[in-house]
């Protein structure tokens, strides 16, 4: 039930403003986001997180990459200027038709629809990185919880998952929403007065329990780095992690 929720309403998404709802930035709805300008700002995100895993000691295999909720490709396009091959997955065929119309990557990017609250389509072991930024935060509690679990059994014992969440909101009008009304609230309140054509859910990931989820994965936290790149509403911390 809560899958097809997400799904039904990424879909819409997708169909109707697919980059402004993949990177909801100010003056960009209604189909106004630069293409040129959006792509750059997955491949400073991804040039910088790659830089970090690098200097702990991690991801020096660059065969194959899983972009988990890739929406039009922002963050595959740019993995793939360092893997041999990313499988973007999303679970909105319209974001992955956008994505595939936007793909400049020459067969390097094969985008997957994803069909089910876990990864079972990626045997064990499969990659040798999991990234995901501004897609578990959109997801009821138990999914994104789900496929944090999902993103150790699928890397490689040498590979590793940089996996961004929000952790709590920061102090504002937004924030307080967002930790006190329940989301069928927020929901009205964004489709009946802003006119989303679909709501967004925003499901906050405090450190201690992605740390109760990482338990029996064998995930080790190699390092958790505050991120405030994508607006000051939310504390967003983007993890660093190995299979130990
Ligand atoms: C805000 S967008 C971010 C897209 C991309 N990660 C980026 O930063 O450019 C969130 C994406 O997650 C996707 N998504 C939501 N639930 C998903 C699921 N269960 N499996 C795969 N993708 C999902 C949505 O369809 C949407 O494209």
């Amino acid at each position: 039930m809560a899958f097809e929720e997400v799904r039904r309403d990424w879909t819409r998404l997708g169909e109707h403003d697919p980059l402004w709802a993949v990177y909801v930035t100010p003056g960009t709805r209604g189909g106004r986001w630069d293409v040129e300008e959006f792509f750059a700002t997955g491949r400073t995100e991804v040039a910088r997180s790659l830089e970090h895993l690098a200097s702990l000691g991690l991801g020096t295999r660059r065969t194959k990459a899983l972009d988990f909720g890739a929406g039009v490709g922002r963050l595959s396009a740019a993995l793939a200027e360092h893997f041999d091959h990313v499988v973007g997955v999303d679970v909105s065929p319209t974001m992955l038709d956008e994505a595939r119309r936007l793909d400049r990557s020459e067969g390097k990017v094969e985008f997957v629809l994803n069909d089910a609250v876990d990864l079972s389509f990626v045997p064990d072991a499969e990659v040798d990185l999991v990234y995901s930024s501004l897609v578990l935060q959109h997801l009821p509690r138990e999914l994104a919880y789900g496929y944090l679990r999902e993103f150790l059994r699928v890397v490689r014992p040498d590979g590793a998952a940089v996996i961004q969440v929000v952790s709590r909101p920061n102090v504002s009008i937004k924030g307080l929403i967002a930790r006190l009304a329940p989301f069928r609230l927020i929901a009205w309140g964004q489709t009946r007065l802003l006119r989303y054509p679909a709501p967004m859910r925003m499901t906050l990931m405090p450190p201690k329990a992605v740390r109760r989820a990482l338990e029996g994965t064998g995930a080790v936290v190699v390092d958790a780095v505050r991120d405030d790149s994508y607006g000051s509403h939310w504390e967003c911390v983007r993890y660093y992690l190995s299979r130990g």
